[in-house]
């Protein structure tokens, strides 16, 4: 009778000691949320100002929350083999929300299967996977800029331009502004759609363009300086105009013409508005750039994933799409919008 009264004692105590260990792990778990976070090249301009104003949010939410933000930021070599077994081992970590910026748009299926399975939510960003991948899902979401506006708003910086005075592009005044463009990678959503709608406004405005050459430099400025060295022989006098689909390439492109000495007072514009290109707008070695505000754009990415992560309804925080799209907002950045 009395060994029964004790073991029923003890077994009470467990209980009781158990719970209470329930409990403290549940409030432990609301002290602190894991995100995984990869992009597809570490030393890409655009991401390495998008990885610092993540920080930056996750910095804020932990000092206004005092929850800690625990986030493991990795470099998937531009290998989505890599990228995927990253995803398997932030999962295997307990990351509470993965936020991905796909090495290959196209091959989200196994990053998507691995968060499902596990039931870890994603947000993908800057590289947009295929629609069918992201219906998927309900726990998915995408954060960017929309191409087209960026890229409507490069032309009209360039447009405005010529409309004041025709010869800040055409620079021998023949009529004809020559140009020369600046491509990102071929497999990335923003490449296409930049291209064809910068030259698409510069047409509707009215701009007489001609293009002399263009070429892939995917988003990189040393790529992008090698061809301009090549297009500088190519075409000593003629190029006006430098066309770049993002930033990095047309400093790319500003590199070479510094280097040649080119003497002939070259115009370029960009796309992104990083740091080291609002520095040329300011200092008048780039007529204009696009801003895509990613202070907001890092605020929504990490928005989304901390709601999710604490079980918070995202759309009482982050305005989005369909339910699970986030389009930064984008504005010309030139001389003249600095100095207002
Ligand atoms: C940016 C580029 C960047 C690329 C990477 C684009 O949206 O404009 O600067 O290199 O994304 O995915």
């Amino acid at each position: 009778m009395r060994r029964k009264m004790v073991c029923g004692c003890l077994c009470l105590l467990s209980a009781v000691v158990l719970a209470g260990c329930q409990d403290g792990a549940e409030q432990e778990e609301k002290k602190s949320i894991r995100l995984g976070v990869s992009v597809y090249r570490w030393e890409d301009a655009f991401l390495t100002t998008l990885r610092t104003e993540l920080e930056e949010k996750a910095k804020e939410y932990e000092q206004e929350t005092g929850i800690k933000v625990v986030m493991d930021i990795v470099d998937a070599k531009e290998s989505q083999s890599v990228q995927n077994s990253q995803v398997e081992r932030f999962i295997s970590l307990g990351c509470d929300a993965l936020c991905i910026n796909m090495v290959d748009r196209s091959a989200a299926s196994d990053i998507i299967v691995q968060a499902m399975d596990a039931d870890v939510p994603v947000v993908f960003f800057n590289r947009e996977p295929v629609e069918e991948d992201m219906e998927r899902w309900d726990r998915l979401y995408y954060v960017g800029a929309d191409a087209k506006q960026s890229a409507v708003i490069q032309g009209t910086i360039l447009a405005d331009a010529y409309d004041g005075d025709p010869s800040s592009l055409d620079l021998n005044g023949d009529g004809v502004v020559k140009y020369v463009l600046l491509e990102g990678e071929s497999s990335h959503q923003d490449s296409l759609i930049r291209t064809e709608w910068s030259i698409q406004t510069l047409k509707d405005r009215g701009v007489p363009i001609e293009k002399l050459t263009g070429g892939i430099a995917n988003w990189d400025r040393s790529q992008a300086s090698a061809l301009m060295e090549q297009w500088l022989e190519e075409y000593p006098d003629e190029i006006e105009l430098v066309i770049s689909n993002n930033d990095d390439m047309a400093l790319g492109a500003l590199d070479a013409m510094e280097r040649c000495g080119s003497a002939r007072p070259i115009k370029l514009v960009g796309i992104d508005a990083t740091p080291a290109a609002v520095e040329a707008v300011r200092e008048g070695r780039l007529m204009g750039t696009v801003s895509q505000d990613l202070e907001t754009y890092a605020d929504a990415i990490f928005q989304i994933a901390r709601c999710e992560a604490e079980g918070e309804p995202v759309e009482e925080h982050v305005q989005l799409e369909g339910g699970k799209y986030y389009r930064s907002a984008q504005a010309p950045v030139t001389a003249a919008s600095l100095s207002d």
